[in-house]
């Protein structure tokens, strides 16, 4: 079994408005079967003992589908493992790559505001699904779903957009900060299903408008978002709801506008 001593540089900030700083530490021991995150609760431990500040950082599942362990590891939205959250990260996938000294840092995005240290508040995403990334009409029991026949290309590529765990990689990578990953596989999941097709171009165009207001940047395609995508979501669904988009404002009587207000 491989041990490591690692020197780790990690942003720490008080709060929304106070100044943040990289600080370094060193982790003892590092074990090549644990987890990142069991790394960082070993040091956690190690600080407290010292009576020092144990780093904030976000996590509840750690089985890579709750999408709330946020962290750039060496420049990486959720590490250097491609589709796998920094929770799935093993130290065994570091060590193979011969770092000895890393940097974490928060997702940085002016819509993502930092609550502290390594958290930041993706608050922004919710208020996108809330509107409009839902069914409102009736869709019946599971059963009646079972039975409405959906041909099976189109099924497999709802699936792969829902798939989405909303965990924001696709913006810390993004140049521009944008959302668009994130928006196009909630917007698409939907808008493929026939249970989804009464809403659908209202949809887009409320939470298009949603995501505006809270500040995220424009989609230019740099395609950095799937890459860092742990789900491995296609940029493909970003030229979907492109298309959605275009029909619903040729097709609109009616401004929309976003429905829930961007703190
Ligand atoms: S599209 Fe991928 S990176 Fe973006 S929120 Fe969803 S799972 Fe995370
Ligand atoms: S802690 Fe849930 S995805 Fe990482």
């Amino acid at each position: 079994m491989k041990t490591k001593n690692l020197t780790l540089h990690v942003w720490r900030q008080d709060g929304p408005d106070a100044k943040g700083a990289f600080e370094t530490y060193t982790a003892e021991n590092v074990n090549e079967h644990m987890s990142f995150l069991e790394m960082l609760d070993d040091l956690n431990e190690k600080l407290i003992i010292e009576g020092k500040e144990p780093i904030a950082f976000d996590h509840d599942c750690r089985e890579g589908i709750c999408g709330s362990c946020n962290i750039v590891v060496n420049g990486y939205a959720h590490g250097p493992q491609e589709r796998t959250t920094v929770c799935q990260l093993h130290m065994r996938h570091v060590f193979a790559l011969g770092w000895s000294e890393i940097w974490l840092e928060p997702w940085r995005a002016a819509a993502f505001p930092v609550i502290k240290d390594l958290v930041v508040d993706r608050g922004a995403l919710d208020r996108i699904i809330q509107s409009g990334g839902y069914i409102s009409i009736r869709t019946g029991s599971a059963r009646d779903a079972n039975e409405t026949p959906i041909p099976k290309p189109i099924s497999d590529r709802a699936f792969d957009a829902a798939t989405c765990i909303g965990c924001g990689a696709c913006v810390a990578a993004c140049p521009n900060a944008s959302a668009s990953l994130f928006t196009a596989a909630k917007v698409s999941h939907l808008g493929m299903l026939p249970q989804g097709q009464t809403e659908r171009f209202d949809r887009v165009r409320k939470m298009v408008a949603q995501m505006d207001a809270e500040g995220f940047g424009s989609c230019t395609n740099h395609g950095e978002c799937e890459k860092a995508c742990p789900k491995g979501i296609s940029i493909d669904f970003i030229a979907q709801m492109n298309r959605d988009f275009v029909k619903a404002m040729v097709t609109s009587k009616h401004d929309v506008e976003a429905p829930n207000d961007a703190e």
